[in-house]
């Protein structure tokens, strides 16, 4: 078991696209939900390999706001695993010291669905350990839309003068404002893309991207990434 100090560097934070589900059920002739419904046991591996080095943000990819376009039958299908997901892992997420927080355009998701976060967020709200992020109908667009109005609701309100906005200050406006930026970004199954996610927060990420399936990614794989990014040396620009 390796401990925090075989990695030369731990990202604070790691973001991820799990991306590559339905391939993994196409490849055994299952229906593309059973590879969601595998999918989704790969967040505990992850979760607890998080836990085990030391992040302290964890941010899952799980539903894009593009994701509404796919057909009603496998929408239906996610939010029907999201909801069983939340209730079935509550308990484990408090076992396991696990605070749990979502992004998004919450208002979006069935109202069963976003009932069962709220009281998921509730039960984990006291715990230290790992803050894990699902982002839930999440657009980096639409969050940067979202954070334009609010800017300017509270211009009109007086709390905020135009000249005072520098990046610092819109990323408050953000539904990550309370979250470092991420570190390390890995994505599943090999697309070269960021697929509409974290777009302002990714500036100076590092990307780490595997030909692995999401439901085939665990422990050794999420090492790896980490591992790769103790190697790499951040400049944002700089000498
Ligand atoms: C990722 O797997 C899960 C979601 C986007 C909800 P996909 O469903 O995108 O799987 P592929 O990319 O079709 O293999
Ligand atoms: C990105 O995967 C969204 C999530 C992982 C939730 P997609 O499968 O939707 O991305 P594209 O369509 O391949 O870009
Ligand atoms: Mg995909």
């Amino acid at each position: 078991m390796p401990a925090a100090k075989d990695f030369k560097s731990i990202p604070r934070h790691v973001a991820i696209i799990m991306d590559g589900n339905g391939r993994w059920a196409r490849e055994r002739g299952l229906p593309r939900t059973e590879g969601h419904r595998a999918g989704a046991e790969t967040v505990r591996r992850v979760t607890e390999a998080c836990t085990e080095i030391g992040v302290e943000f964890l941010t899952l990819y799980a539903f894009s706001s593009e994701n509404w376009k796919r057909p009603a039958r496998e929408v239906a299908a996610l939010m029907k695993l999201l909801e069983q997901f939340l209730r079935q892992k509550t308990p484990e997420m408090i076992e396991q010291n696990i605070r749990l927080q979502a992004i998004g355009r919450l208002n979006d998701l069935p109202k069963s669905c976003q009932d069962q976060l709220h009281r998921s967020i509730e039960a984990t709200s006291q715990n230290s350990g790992l803050t894990l992020i699902l982002a839930l109908s999440y657009g980096g667009r639409e969050e940067i839309l979202d954070g334009v109005k609010s800017l300017l609701e509270s211009i009109e309100r007086g709390h905020l003068d135009k000249g005072m906005i520098d990046t610092e200050v819109f990323s408050k406006h953000l539904y990550t404002r309370y979250y470092p930026d991420p570190d390390l970004l890995i994505r599943t199954s090999g697309e070269l893309r960021l697929s509409n996610f974290l777009l302002w927060q990714l500036s100076y990420t590092e990307l780490w991207i595997t030909p692995t399936l999401w439901p085939d990614f665990g422990r050794e794989t999420f090492l790896e990434a980490v591992r790769e990014y103790g190697r790499r040396q951040r400049r944002f620009g700089g000498l």
